[in-house]
């Protein structure tokens, strides 16, 4: 069942277009899902420091790797530059940790996660007295792509992108650098399509990949924690979705996932359910038909989930929203 559509980047690495998530999930979970999804065929991981596992993920890759099961070169790795880390002069020791932790010499893809940047802590984001999240405010995206594109001169990452910049932010940093990025990393899902960016996107020849391509349970439960209003959007009962499941004899989930894949956009859905991670990888022995994908491209409801709300204070920043 092995991955069957890859997007080529634009220094010519072949990404495929479905990848598994990895955030939320706990060290044991992920470690016995990863072993699954290598065994099923999943050969792209989207991971990043700030979900706390790499450690577990680097064990999975290194019995896969070392047993001669799989080559480095069929696995894409994504890892993230965290907001503490946001700065030029963190971004190497931030990108070797999270290899030495993966147990591998290079990624494929290294993201600048967020386009805000918080002191560096070393433990949780600080907070000032008001419970408020602190924002570094000094932010300089195009400094901070410079050090990213000596990632690549020194073989640690294949590729650079970035992830949750907003289009201002994007335009200015193909405005101002040497190396274009070859991936944007943004939430995407039925009720928040995000046509403009992807157009952006295709024109400067940047493949998007869809984070929360289910409408992640996981951000809603995390805001509803932190106390901050937000609506539950239940993409798989949606009575459409449904109807073209039955159609197709396939679940909701994989009519989510396939309408994404047919916009040449790549999704990168969690799981750690042996069953669920397969179903979302089993996706190509059937099309959605023109009808089909117009008919779910008219269901886009602009719901952002992942606005960086559960950051209380996270609006005072000078480029907010993303
Ligand atoms: N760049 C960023 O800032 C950013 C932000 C958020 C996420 N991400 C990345 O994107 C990945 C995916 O996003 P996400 O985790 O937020 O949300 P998601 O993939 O949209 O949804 C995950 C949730 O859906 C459930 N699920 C998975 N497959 C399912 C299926 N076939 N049917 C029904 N439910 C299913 C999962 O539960 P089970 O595990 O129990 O199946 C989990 O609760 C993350 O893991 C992370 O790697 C990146």
């Amino acid at each position: 069942m092995a991955c069957k559509k890859f997007l080529t980047l634009n220094n010519g690495l072949k990404m495929p277009s479905i990848g598994i998530g990895t955030w939320m999930a706990p060290d044991h979970e992920i470690e016995a899902a990863l072993d699954l999804a290598l065994k099923v065929g999943y050969r792209h991981i989207d991971a990043a420091p700030v979900y706390l596992n790499e450690k577990a993920i680097g064990r999975v890759l290194k019995k896969w790797l070392d047993s001669n099961q799989i080559k480095r070169e069929d696995l894409f790795i994504t890892t993230k530059l965290p907001p503490p880390a946001n700065r030029p002069s963190c971004v190497e020791k931030t990108l070797r940790n999270s290899l030495n932790d993966l147990q591998l010499s290079y990624v494929d893809m290294y993201l600048i996660h967020t386009p805000f940047s918080v002191p560096e802590t070393g433990g949780d984001f600080e907070r000032d007295a008001n419970g408020d999240i602190v924002i570094d405010p000094t932010t300089d995206h195009i400094e901070i792509w410079k050090t990213m594109e000596k990632m690549v001169e020194l073989g640690l990452t294949k590729s650079i992108g970035i992830s949750n910049f907003n289009k201002k932010q994007i335009q200015r940093l193909l405005d101002n650098s040497k190396t274009k990025p070859s991936n944007l990393q943004i939430e995407l899902h039925l009720y928040f399509q995000q046509n403009e960016l992807v157009d952006l996107c295709k024109a400067n020849n940047i493949v998007v990949t869809a984070y929360s391509p289910l409408g992640s349970r996981g951000i809603v439960d995390l805001k509803k924690s932190a106390g901050v209003k937000c609506e539950s959007i239940n993409l798989i009962e949606n009575p459409k979705v449904l109807e073209i499941a039955e159609n197709h004899k396939k679940t909701p989930a994989q009519i989510l996932l396939r309408w994404i894949i047919q916009r040449d956009v790549c999704a990168i859905p969690k799981s750690t359910n042996p069953e669920r991670l397969q179903q979302n990888l089993n996706i190509w022995d059937f099309e959605l038909s023109n009808d089909e994908m117009s008919s779910l491209s008219k269901l886009d409801k602009g719901i952002r989930v992942c606005d960086f709300s559960f950051f209380k204070g996270m609006e005072k920043h000078p480029e907010f929203p993303w």
